[in-house]
């Protein structure tokens, strides 16, 4: 190739434009409204070469060289994928960019390979998923931060100058503190207006997201896993591949952009995206880790008379010689506890299965504590470190999985129970920790950097494994709450626990972040009595999402008991509103005292409206609604009585009564 070369990668309303220019440098002409037109930068720029800022790649050459210059070799494109190869130009080291695109989106994937042709060994100091230059826009940059119980708080910021970075060291649990995705807006983040971007990277483990405002103004977002200490050997011949990193575009504000979002997670990235999600009653707020048979058996009669789908029981159940009592002991060994069920799993999931409903169960295949027999027998399979005391975090150590015998300890852990209980039909997979001494026994002095990306390894195994051997058995991937809520995980999972938060005054601020990412039916909500709030106010939060329970019922008062009941009957009639329809946020929480949101299917629409404190009377535009089009709304999941009704001329404002606090509506809105 010597002349310049045009590529353009579209979706219906968007390109992303790459140009070869003539001494065969591979530039970024355009992506979204952004012209690039007059200033082409370089599209993945290589450290070491001139090129002084963040770098896209850094690669230690075979002879020491620490510099790359990376020239296009070879191009193969199609209407809606594009793959550049890239070589250096005096070493053997060839790095393939693909772009993909779905069109009905507007998003793009982004994957970045590296191949070693060289005489010998080289090193990957770094390798980005991807590295774009947005311009000299008003960037701002939305976070989604956090902890545990309080995950995915937004903040926006404007970019200044320098650099700004989000990112994880915690290689697993890795999104506890920080959600692997963020949005860069032209101005303030928007719900209706104004060009923005999302980027989310589909890796379970540490990341790293460089905005890097340059001297002249213009910012580049250079976004793959974490280099930190995570430095890769390849030997000739071998290859590594970055993680993908997906960009959706709008040049209409969050709102289009969270509704391309969930489209595409519906349709791409979780499993079943057009089935209903089950509604659940789990055990953990219900009974912690203080149950027997028969305590499991009687809440089995409890959702089964609320109308409920599924039976999912939590942490506990296992552990023999160290029985899993309490947060100390037992995980590791997989086996029912004797004591706490004598029957085994096959008494619960017959009793599940006669009355009609589902069985689920929890694992935590990847940790181990201390104490356990699997502890005794294979102390050598932890993650740790020479000459260092453990230090384990909620009791817990966590495995090797960087050593393919203990990766496939842990992936018979689910698949062997799973076979030997077929009435089980959906997983919880949780993960306790984050790792603070990254060792590896089974790695070799001199590859122990390599740990972070053999560890994403194996769970990219475990997950794809389970997936195809188990292809009827739901999960739900949880990590202590939302510590796992990246776009790779969710491949594997039909829903997320989002959070172990469910008190629905926090909730609700919890659920309006990860709805910029996820779509309802990806997330799982459930009623609890964290906070004792009133029934109908926790029931109505958590139905715009996958509903569950998290209750004993025979606690519950009689007329609690009976709203439950009709709520779970509503909450059928309208899931696939919520769980297929488009979202509109309509009044951010925090904006206010009030909440809103709208989910539109077809002809019909719900419409949520929470108030966590007192609110005045007031209207509410309401969006998302067929224009010129006259509405009924009628009031729906009442306590007693009848509710609100009214009708929209075309305008679409709702009169919406005073709320005093902790009260909120559901609203079925129809077409006259
Ligand atoms: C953390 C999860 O987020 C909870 O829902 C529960 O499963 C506990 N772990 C069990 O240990």
């Amino acid at each position: 190739m010597s002349e310049s070369r045009t590529f353009v990668v579209s979706t219906a309303t968007t390109k992303l434009t790459l140009i070869v220019d003539e001494e065969r440098r591979l530039r970024l002409q355009g992506f979204g409204n952004i012209d690039h037109s007059a200033s082409l930068p370089l599209a993945y720029p290589a450290a070491g070469d001139g090129w002084v800022f963040e770098p896209a790649i850094s690669v230690i050459h075979a002879d020491g060289n620490t510099s790359t210059d990376l020239r296009v070799i070879d191009a193969k494109y199609g209407e809606d994928e594009l793959t550049v190869t890239l070589k250096d130009e005096v070493y053997d080291c060839r790095v393939a960019l693909s772009i993909r695109a779905n069109a009905e989106t507007d998003i793009f994937e982004t994957s970045v390979r590296i191949e070693n042709h060289e005489a010998g060994e080289i090193v990957v100091e770094s390798m980005a998923s991807s590295s774009f230059d947005f311009g000299k826009a008003d960037w701002h940059l939305t976070q989604f931060r956090g902890d545990w119980a309080d995950e995915a708080n937004m903040e926006t910021e404007r970019l200044g100058a320098g650099i700004k970075v989000l990112d994880s060291k915690l290689m697993v649990r890795a999104h506890q503190f920080t959600s692997p995705w963020f949005i860069l807006s032209n101005g303030p983040l928007h719900e209706t207006e104004g060009e923005v971007f999302g980027g989310s990277l589909a890796w379970p483990s540490s990341f790293q997201f460089v905005f890097e405002k340059m001297p002249k103004g213009n910012l580049v977002a250079t976004c793959g896993y974490n280099p930190r200490g995570s430095r890769f050997h390849l030997q000739p011949g071998e290859a590594l591949d970055a993680p993908t990193m997906i960009w959706a575009w709008s040049g209409e504000g969050s709102g289009d952009l969270s509704r391309k979002l969930h489209r595409y997670m519906r349709e791409r990235v979780i499993r079943d995206g057009d089935r209903l999600r089950p509604i659940l009653l789990n055990n953990w707020e219900a009974t912690y880790f203080k149950f027997d048979e028969a305590k499991i058996e009687s809440l089995f009669a409890g959702a089964k008379d609320l109308g409920m789908e599924l039976f999912l029981l939590d942490d506990g159940w296992f552990g023999s010689k160290y029985p899993r009592d309490g947060d100390h002991q037992g995980l590791g060994d997989w086996m029912p506890d004797p004591k706490k069920l004598p029957h085994g799993l096959s008494r619960l999931t017959d009793a599940a299965k006669e009355l009609g409903l589902r069985f689920g169960l929890w694992f935590e295949p990847e940790m181990v504590n201390p104490g356990s027999e699997l502890c005794e027998r294979h102390p050598d399979w932890l993650i740790q470190q020479p000459s260092r005391a453990y230090e384990p975090q909620r009791n817990q150590m966590i495995l090797d999985l960087a050593n393919p015998e203990v990766r496939d300890f842990a992936y018979n852990v689910l698949h062997e129970t799973l076979l030997q209980y077929p009435g089980i039909s959906f997983v919880k997979w949780d993960c306790n920790r984050y790792v603070t001494q990254p060792g590896s026994p089974y790695l070799p002095a001199n590859r122990q950097s390599h740990l972070q990306i053999e560890y994403a390894k194996a769970l990219d195994h475990i997950m794809d494994r389970l997936k195809e051997d188990h292809p009827e058995v739901e999960v739900m991937m949880c990590s202590g709450g939302g510590g796992r809520v990246d776009y790779r995980s969710m491949r594997c999972a039909h829903e997320v626990w989002p959070s172990d938060m469910t008190d629905p005054v926090r909730r609700i601020f919890i659920q309006w972040g990860y709805s910029h990412f996820f779509p309802a039916m990806a997330l799982a909500n459930h009623v609890t009595r964290w906070g004792e709030r009133p029934l109908k106010f926790c029931f109505d939060v958590a139905m715009s999402g996958s509903l569950g329970m998290d209750v004993d019922v025979a606690q519950l008062s009689e007329s609690d008991r009976c709203f439950a009941k009709s709520a779970i009957e509503t909450y059928k009639r309208i899931r696939d509103v919520v769980q297929f329809g488009e979202l509109h946020r309509l009044e951010s929480p925090y904006d206010g005292a009030r909440c809103s949101l709208l989910f539109r299917l077809g002809e019909r629409a719900i419409l949520f409206v929470y108030a966590s404190t007192a609110v005045a009377a007031s209207d509410l535009a309401l969006r998302g609604l067929d224009e010129g089009q006259s509405y009924r709304v009628k009031e729906i999941n009442t306590v007693g009585g009848s509710g609100l009704e009214a009708t929209l001329d075309f305008r679409h404002i709702l009169a919406l009564p005073e709320y005093v606090e902790l009260t909120s509506s559901v609203f079925e809105i129809t077409p006259i």
